[in-house]
Protein backbone atom coordinates (compact mmCIF):
# COMPACT_ATOMS: atom_id res chain seq x y z
CA UNK A 1 0.00 0.00 0.00
CA UNK A 2 1.40 3.32 -0.72
CA UNK A 3 0.88 6.52 1.57
CA UNK A 4 0.28 9.59 1.37
CA UNK A 5 2.15 11.98 3.97
CA UNK A 6 -0.97 14.02 5.87
CA UNK A 7 -0.99 17.93 5.76
CA UNK A 8 -1.41 20.21 8.60
CA UNK A 9 -5.07 20.56 8.39
CA UNK A 10 -5.51 16.94 8.64
CA UNK A 11 -7.45 15.77 11.92
CA UNK A 12 -5.58 12.25 12.27
CA UNK A 13 -2.41 14.88 12.93
CA UNK A 14 -4.03 15.95 16.16
CA UNK A 15 -4.91 12.92 17.97
CA UNK A 16 -3.21 11.08 20.66
CA UNK A 17 -1.68 7.97 19.13
CA UNK A 18 -2.01 4.77 21.27
CA UNK A 19 0.49 2.39 21.99
CA UNK A 20 1.69 -0.71 20.29
CA UNK A 21 1.06 -3.61 22.25
CA UNK A 22 1.50 -5.75 19.39
CA UNK A 23 5.19 -5.44 17.45
CA UNK A 24 4.07 -8.21 14.65
CA UNK A 25 4.45 -8.82 10.79
CA UNK A 26 1.52 -6.25 10.52
CA UNK A 27 3.75 -3.32 12.24
CA UNK A 28 6.76 -4.54 10.09
CA UNK A 29 4.82 -3.87 6.52
CA UNK A 30 3.68 -0.42 7.69
CA UNK A 31 7.20 -0.04 8.96
CA UNK A 32 8.29 -1.33 5.38
CA UNK A 33 5.40 1.00 3.14
CA UNK A 34 6.85 4.00 5.14
CA UNK A 35 9.95 4.20 4.08
CA UNK A 36 9.79 4.94 0.60
CA UNK A 37 7.37 8.03 1.68
CA UNK A 38 10.30 9.01 3.76
CA UNK A 39 12.65 8.59 1.29
CA UNK A 40 10.52 10.49 -1.37
CA UNK A 41 9.93 13.16 0.50
CA UNK A 42 13.79 13.54 1.50
CA UNK A 43 12.99 13.49 5.07
CA UNK A 44 14.76 12.55 8.57
CA UNK A 45 11.23 11.20 10.19
CA UNK A 46 8.10 9.97 9.48
CA UNK A 47 5.80 9.53 12.63
CA UNK A 48 2.90 6.83 11.72
CA UNK A 49 0.37 9.58 12.50
CA UNK A 50 1.50 11.42 9.35
CA UNK A 51 0.69 8.51 7.18
CA UNK A 52 -3.03 7.91 9.42
CA UNK A 53 -1.52 5.43 11.52
CA UNK A 54 -2.78 6.16 14.92
CA UNK A 55 0.22 4.46 16.79
CA UNK A 56 2.85 5.53 19.04
CA UNK A 57 5.90 4.67 16.57
CA UNK A 58 8.24 6.68 13.69
CA UNK A 59 10.87 5.95 11.22
CA UNK A 60 13.77 7.61 10.92
CA UNK A 61 17.46 7.79 8.49
CA UNK A 62 20.01 9.86 9.25
CA UNK A 63 22.41 8.43 6.57
CA UNK A 64 22.37 5.38 7.91
CA UNK A 65 19.78 3.34 6.82
CA UNK A 66 16.28 3.54 8.10
CA UNK A 67 15.23 2.56 11.90
CA UNK A 68 12.37 2.75 13.89
CA UNK A 69 11.52 3.69 17.45
CA UNK A 70 7.80 1.92 18.97
CA UNK A 71 6.89 3.48 22.19
CA UNK A 72 9.09 5.72 22.43
CA UNK A 73 9.74 7.49 25.57
CA UNK A 74 11.77 10.68 26.42
CA UNK A 75 13.29 9.94 30.34
CA UNK A 76 15.83 12.92 30.64
CA UNK A 77 16.44 15.54 28.68
CA UNK A 78 18.76 18.83 29.14
CA UNK A 79 19.75 22.45 27.82
CA UNK A 80 18.72 24.72 25.31
CA UNK A 81 19.58 24.33 21.26
CA UNK A 82 17.94 26.29 18.75
CA UNK A 83 17.45 24.66 15.29
CA UNK A 84 15.10 25.64 12.31
CA UNK A 85 12.46 22.88 12.09
CA UNK A 86 10.28 21.70 9.56
CA UNK A 87 7.95 19.00 9.07
CA UNK A 88 6.83 17.21 6.05
CA UNK A 89 2.95 17.72 7.51
CA UNK A 90 3.97 21.35 6.72
CA UNK A 91 5.71 21.31 3.55
CA UNK A 92 7.61 24.77 2.55
CA UNK A 93 7.84 26.42 6.04
CA UNK A 94 10.28 26.05 9.00
CA UNK A 95 10.78 28.25 12.27
CA UNK A 96 13.49 28.73 14.85
CA UNK A 97 12.04 26.80 18.06
CA UNK A 98 14.52 26.29 21.07
CA UNK A 99 14.08 22.61 22.71
CA UNK A 100 16.12 20.88 24.52
CA UNK A 101 19.84 19.95 23.38
CA UNK A 102 19.93 16.54 24.46
CA UNK A 103 17.33 13.77 25.71
CA UNK A 104 18.07 10.58 26.67
CA UNK A 105 15.07 8.23 24.70
CA UNK A 106 14.05 4.59 25.71
CA UNK A 107 11.59 2.43 23.64
CA UNK A 108 11.37 -0.71 21.53
CA UNK A 109 12.36 -1.76 18.33
CA UNK A 110 10.88 -3.24 14.89
CA UNK A 111 12.49 -6.93 17.20
CA UNK A 112 11.31 -6.24 20.23
CA UNK A 113 14.42 -5.57 21.69
CA UNK A 114 14.33 -2.43 24.29
CA UNK A 115 16.49 0.62 23.18
CA UNK A 116 18.13 3.29 25.05
CA UNK A 117 19.74 6.12 23.49
CA UNK A 118 21.51 9.51 24.29
CA UNK A 119 20.81 11.99 21.35
CA UNK A 120 22.21 14.90 21.12
CA UNK A 121 21.46 18.29 18.72
CA UNK A 122 19.91 17.23 15.60
CA UNK A 123 18.99 13.50 16.39
CA UNK A 124 17.40 14.71 19.76
CA UNK A 125 15.89 17.53 17.50
CA UNK A 126 14.61 14.62 15.44
CA UNK A 127 13.23 12.39 18.33
CA UNK A 128 11.47 15.00 19.87
CA UNK A 129 9.90 16.53 16.94
CA UNK A 130 8.79 13.35 15.95
CA UNK A 131 7.22 11.72 19.83
CA UNK A 132 5.31 15.76 19.40
CA UNK A 133 3.21 14.06 16.13
CA UNK A 134 2.31 10.75 18.65
CA UNK A 135 0.55 13.24 20.93
CA UNK A 136 -0.77 15.27 18.30
CA UNK A 137 1.40 18.07 18.68
CA UNK A 138 2.99 20.39 15.37
CA UNK A 139 5.39 22.53 15.47
CA UNK A 140 3.66 25.34 15.07
CA UNK A 141 2.14 24.68 18.47
CA UNK A 142 5.91 25.85 19.54
CA UNK A 143 5.85 29.30 18.16
CA UNK A 144 4.69 32.48 20.09
CA UNK A 145 1.02 33.74 19.50
CA UNK A 146 2.17 36.50 16.92
CA UNK A 147 4.94 34.04 14.83
CA UNK A 148 1.82 31.48 15.03
CA UNK A 149 -1.02 33.64 13.65
CA UNK A 150 1.83 34.63 10.82
CA UNK A 151 2.36 31.24 9.94
CA UNK A 152 -1.08 30.67 9.57
CA UNK A 153 -1.67 33.14 7.25
CA UNK A 154 1.52 32.07 5.19
CA UNK A 155 -0.04 28.42 5.02
CA UNK A 156 -3.19 29.28 4.19
CA UNK A 157 -1.10 31.62 1.41
CA UNK A 158 0.61 28.63 0.36
CA UNK A 159 -2.35 26.10 0.14
CA UNK A 160 -4.72 28.17 -1.23
CA UNK A 161 -2.66 29.48 -4.15
CA UNK A 162 -3.68 28.17 -7.44
CA UNK A 163 -0.34 28.48 -8.68
CA UNK A 164 0.87 26.05 -5.70
CA UNK A 165 4.10 24.31 -7.03
CA UNK A 166 3.74 20.74 -6.97
CA UNK A 167 7.09 19.95 -5.79
CA UNK A 168 6.30 22.10 -2.68
CA UNK A 169 6.78 18.40 -0.72
CA UNK A 170 10.18 18.79 -1.52
CA UNK A 171 10.61 22.38 0.42
CA UNK A 172 11.27 19.90 3.85
CA UNK A 173 14.50 18.75 2.80
CA UNK A 174 16.58 21.07 4.35
CA UNK A 175 14.82 20.88 7.53
CA UNK A 176 13.19 18.28 9.63
CA UNK A 177 10.45 15.92 8.86
NI1 LIG B 1 6.88 16.54 11.36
Amino acid sequence: MSYQIRLFGDPVLRQQASEVTDIDGRLARIVEDMVPVLRSAEGLGLAAPQVGVQKRFFVYDMGEGPRTLINPVIEESEGEWVYNEGCLSVPGMSFEIVRPKTIHLRGLDLDGNEVSIEADELLARLFQHELDHLDGILLLDHLDKATRKQALRTWRELTESPARPSGLGGVGSLSLP
